[in-house]
């Protein structure tokens, strides 16, 4: 059975990933911690929650002890445009958190669970069909982290033999916790805005083009990582995984389709501007096909209709 430690409960793709795992594996089983904001009440009544930080590994240590933990996801994490805000905020959570992480997984036998993202990628990489081994030099500190973090996570499996995962993924669009100060965030902004019968102000040019995916495609995708038999794993950690690749024209287009009222104008946010175009237009992920069976089920159309149910549903309550 697994004991298994998720930090950053409270974060956009924490939240789900916590109950998802409870789901699978148990409520007992799967400890949530979180930092500063308090998780939903149905993540913090379901199973066992510790305040931990991703920058201090004593109480990191504590808390494994105390549930004899085997599997840690790490997802603290300061997104993209944060992070040029906070730059050295984001080393120390990004490299200095993770690097803490990886010591006590290397010391109490843990499996390790690392998010990477499109943010590896810089402008000198190939955008167009970006393939799983090619150039990394990113600009932003989000993709200096995110580099650090792959390499140690492939350093820690190669050099000590600590079982380290992980994925690149793509821009994550959800409808129960809202991501912070990512680049990518406007792909989840925009159906909030035309459920509420909003203009929406997009940040980023017609254009844009930028890899996405639905939650539940993300969440499967963790699990499964982490669950593949590792005799068939190549990478080990960093695949590349995709479900679409749209710019702002087509995601309007999409919910236009369904709301013909709504409107959408441009305000470009000359910061995250820079970042997307510096990151891939659509990656390649067929390693992480063939090595572990990826299979996203949800494209753009699917996903659109589904996002439009839910944040419906939670108008109509006054929920949002
Ligand atoms: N969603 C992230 C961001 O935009 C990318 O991994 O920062």
């Amino acid at each position: 059975m697994k004991n298994i430690l998720v930090i950053g409960t409270a974060g956009q793709i924490g939240s789900e990933l916590t109950m998802h795992l409870r789901n699978i594996y148990g409520s007992s089983n799967v400890v949530g911690g979180y930092r500063k904001t308090m998780p939903a009440e149905e993540v913090m009544e379901s199973g066992p929650m510790e305040k931990v930080d991703a920058t201090e590994p004593e109480k990191i240590l504590e808390v494994v002890k105390k549930y004899k933990i085997d599997t840690i996801y790490n997802l603290a994490a300061l997104l993209s445009a944060v992070a040029e805000e906070k730059p050295q905020a984001a080393w120390n959570v990004g490299v200095n958190g993770v690097y803490g992480i990886l010591e006590i997984a290397r010391e109490n036998n843990c499996a390790v669970f690392f998010p990477s993202s499109i943010g590896a990628f810089g402008s000198s990489t190939p955008l167009d069909n970006t393939p799983q081994d090619t150039i990394q030099r990113p600009g932003t500190m989000y993709g200096v982290t995110k580099v650090a973090g792959e390499l140690l996570s492939d350093y820690y499996f190669k050099r000590f033999g600590v079982d380290t995962r992980g994925l690149r993924y793509p821009g994550i669009i959800s409808n129960v916790t809202l991501p912070g100060g990512g680049t990518t965030d406007y792909a989840v902004e925009i159906y909030y805005a035309a459920i509420k019968g909003e203009k929406f102000v997009c940040p980023l040019p017609k254009g844009t083009f930028l890899d996405m995916m639905y939650m539940p495609d993300a969440l499967d995708a963790a699990v499964n990582v982490m669950e593949a038999d590792p005799s068939k794993l190549k990478h080990r950690n960093a695949f590349n995984i995709t479900a679409m690749s749209f710019d702002p024209d087509i995601i309007y287009n999409t919910i236009k389709k369904r709301i013909p009222e709504f409107e959408m104008e441009y305000d470009v946010d000359p910061v995250k501007q820079g970042i997307a175009e510096s990151w891939p237009n659509k990656m390649d992920d067929s390693a992480a096909r063939e090595e572990w069976g990826w299979d996203p089920k949800f494209d753009l159309e699917a996903m659109t209709d589904d996002m439009l149910k839910v944040i419906g549903e939670k108008h109509k309550k006054g929920l949002i």
